[in-house]
């Protein structure tokens, strides 16, 4: 990149979305429930028992949406595919009304000029397969690659960049370590097997893009840098595990063809010897690696050990988003930098960046989100600086166009550029999408007013 303020102009800016959080209607025209689907109705497990079953209505206002990122002059669109409304069953039946939802809205963002770029698996397994053990189940990887294949023969036409999973950290240490994701799970036996298949499961679905699809496939991993409380080697120690445990534990073996050995150290005898064919097949060449960044933590040592023994310290002091993540935007550059100091020049989208805020009131029809106009304005310049750098980066997507549900806080938490009512399901921009639109109609000039 040249040091002119500007991207460069094949650099694409777009905003993302998953299916759970923003689409409603999960059992319309004959799709099947997902795992998200009934951990939401168990109770007690998600803020005020919300779910997602009406969320942003996007099934039936897509048309609406897409018309927003037209207007909001974005790019590109990250979207992620609902495994069981095109298989209700996980496998077998193709729910034909369900993949025409998807077809339609590709064929929508493509007369307005916008590059879909689609998620196979964003967290929301079949409950049919949940209830087959899910991930911990090893033919998870066949029923994951059989899904991706479907889709690939269905809507690979229409699509230009697809990821096969989400940040499989998360479904991990959520789903199988925290307990607070759907299995809602805490076994350190099953976990590191949950992470295998999903890597095996990723690699047999880039096998299967391999064989028949068009355009590039990447996976998409949550980054973030640990840094040590104090220099007591303790502190050092367990720093360096939790940074194995979050950052490489997916991409030393995508990328590199190994596991961490900090990984046995954290798992101890739970840890398995998985097969050398099988590293092998998780090293399946890629396209591109996508990045979500947030935030950074700092780690202090925890003597319980295991999985507790790096434990991230909240830091009062800092600026923190209404998360509770701190806003650390020079973590964005060393993420990325450290990605091409160990992995190489891989092709990279920041896949997802954002700030969930308190946003004000509207005041004279307008939301002053100005904390997440900030947010946005100082990771798009690390962006910047990380491509000075020559960081081989390729878009950026806001986390999220539209207010939608966040997982365990339910509505609670809003990360929208688009304010959602979620009474009236009316839109309006708020001060940081119009922000976003000038960054992109000024190639990021604008970051510099
Ligand atoms: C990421 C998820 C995304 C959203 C943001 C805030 O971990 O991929 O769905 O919840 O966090």
């Amino acid at each position: 990149m040249s040091e002119s303020n500007s991207f460069p102009s094949d650099f694409l800016c777009g905003a993302a979305t998953s299916a759970y959080q923003i689409e409603g209607s999960p059992l319309a025209d004959g799709a099947g429930p997902s795992n998200w689907h009934q951990f939401c109705r168990e109770g007690g497990r998600i803020a005020h028992d919300d779910n997602g079953d009406v969320a942003c209505d996007h099934y039936r206002r897509y048309g609406d949406d897409v018309a927003i990122m037209a207007q909001l002059g974005l790019q590109a669109y990250r979207f992620s595919i609902s495994w069981s409304r095109l298989l209700p069953e996980g496998r077998g039946r193709l729910n034909l009304k369900g993949l025409e939802f998807y077809r339609r809205l590709a064929e929508c963002l493509a007369e307005r000029g916008i590059q879909p770029f689609a998620t196979l698996y964003h967290w929301d397994l079949p409950f049919a397969l949940e209830s087959e053990g899910g991930w911990a189940n090893r033919d998870s990887a066949h029923w994951f690659a059989d899904y991706a294949h479907t889709v690939f023969r269905s809507l690979g036409e229409y699509i230009s960049h697809w990821a096969t999973l989400n940040e499989p950290w998360v479904v991990v240490d959520a789903g199988y370590v925290q307990g607070v994701h759907p299995p809602g799970v805490s076994s350190p036996e099953t976990a590191p097997r949950v992470a295998h298949n999903l890597l095996r499961g990723h690699a047999l679905a880039v096998q299967a893009f391999r064989a028949d699809g068009v355009g590039k496939i990447g996976l998409v991993v949550n980054l973030e840098p640990k840094y040590a409380l104090s220099s007591d080697p303790a502190d050092v120690a367990a720093m360096t595990r939790s940074h194995a445990y979050m950052n490489r534990q997916f991409l030393d073996p995508v990328l590199l063809g190994a596991y961490p050995d900090e990984m046995a150290e954290i798992y101890g005898a739970s840890w398995p010897r998985f097969p050398d064919s099988e590293l092998k097949l998780i090293q399946e060449p890629i396209d591109f690696l996508g990045v979500n960044y947030y935030s950074r933590s700092v780690v202090r040592d925890d003597p319980r050990g295991g999985l507790c023994a790096a434990l991230p310290v909240v830091q009062h002091a800092a600026e923190h988003t209404a998360m509770g993540w701190e806003v650390f935007p020079e973590g964005l550059e060393s993420a990325l930098r450290w990605v091409k100091r160990r992995y190489g020049d891989i092709p990279i989208y920041v896949t997802e960046n954002g700030a969930a805020c308190d946003d004000p009131a509207t005041c004279q029809g307008t939301i002053e989100d100005t904390q997440r106009i900030a947010y946005l304005r100082r990771h798009l310049i690390a962006v910047r600086d990380a491509m000075r750098a020559g960081v081989n980066l390729r878009g950026y997507f806001v986390w999220s166009l539209l207010d939608n549900f966040e997982w365990t806080y339910g509505y609670s938490k809003r990360f929208g550029i688009v304010h959602v009512d979620f009474v009236t399901q009316q839109r309006s921009l708020k001060a940081s999408a119009k922000f976003y639109a000038r960054v992109i109609s000024s190639r990021g000039a604008a970051l510099d007013n």
